[in-house]
């Protein structure tokens, strides 16, 4: 895996992107994989009734019968192996007892490490019939992500990618959560760079240019009203401030010569 200095130059910070050969893409592959195939289960379970520690105790069998472990568990003292986030919830929700009901959404974060490498991918499902406003929330995240994906490539910069989110959920009506960002991701769960969902001073003046090999997280968080969020007393849950939905949806991307791989598909 070979280290390289991006982005730098006069008065910028100098940011260690690494980038990882087609051997270490195939283990993120891996990796990646049986994140897909925890999606995959979270999908078939979720449902009124079904409470979210009841996907996590199944998703932590999969992974560990799969030969890897949950990157999320301990991590900072996380307490489980997944993000269950629901409604208003925007991301790193605790799974808990309480029963899913028909109409919620639920976002489903899940992280694998598998011989030293891992994946990183996000959902949001509805449960059961949920309201034409949830749905389109929902749409519109997966557009998001699929847009900014479709930036992905070489030569291309890092705000590409933030401008395809910001633009396409900002005209949909909806704001893009600017305090939680996607990441570079490889041989630990958060490399850098950082990668926003919108574009500002700080990114364009640091503007990193993408290069084969690198693998970036990517996961735009959708609000329904304000961006704003904030977490709640369990130091973890972070919800909307206006109380209003939120949907995230997160693939984990290398770039390759030819554009770019999705790492975490079945
Ligand atoms: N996908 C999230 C992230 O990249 C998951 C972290 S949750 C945590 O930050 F529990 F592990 F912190
Ligand atoms: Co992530």
């Amino acid at each position: 895996m070979d280290s390289l200095r991006g982005g730098g130059g006069e008065g910028r910070r100098v940011v260690a992107v690494t980038r990882k050969t087609q051997e270490q893409l195939e283990r993120m592959r891996e990796a990646g994989r049986v994140v897909a195939e925890c999606h995959a289960l979270v999908r078939e379970m979720a449902r009124p009734g079904v409470r979210t520690i009841d996907l996590d105790r199944e998703v932590e069998a999969l992974i560990r019968a799969r030969g890897g472990t949950p990157a999320f568990l301990g991590y900072r003292g996380y307490p489980a192996s997944i993000c269950a986030s629901v409604n208003d919830e925007v991301v790193h929700g605790i799974p808990n007892r309480r029963r899913l009901q028909e109409g919620d959404i639920l976002s489903v974060d899940i992280g694998v490490a598998k011989d030293g490498w891992y994946g990183d991918a996000a959902n949001t499902i509805p449960i059961g019939q949920v309201s034409a406003e949830a749905a389109r929330l929902i749409e519109v995240c997966y557009e998001a992500l699929a847009r900014a994906i479709a930036a992905v490539r070489p030569g291309a910069r890092l705000s590409e990618i933030a401008r395809a989110v910001q633009s396409y959920v900002e005209g949909q009506g909806y704001a893009v959560v600017r305090k939680y960002v996607g990441h570079g991701i490889g041989s630990a769960m958060h490399e850098e760079p950082q990668v926003p969902n919108f574009v500002s001073p700080a990114l364009l003046k640091n503007d990193l240019v993408l290069e084969p090999g690198m693998v970036l997280a990517i996961e735009p968080m959708v609000n329904q009203g304000t961006h704003q969020t904030r977490t709640k007393k369990n130091r973890w849950t972070v919800v909307t401030c206006d109380g209003k939905l939120s949907a995230h949806a997160e693939h984990t991307v290398a770039v390759t010569e030819q554009g770019h791989a999705i790492l975490t598909l079945p």
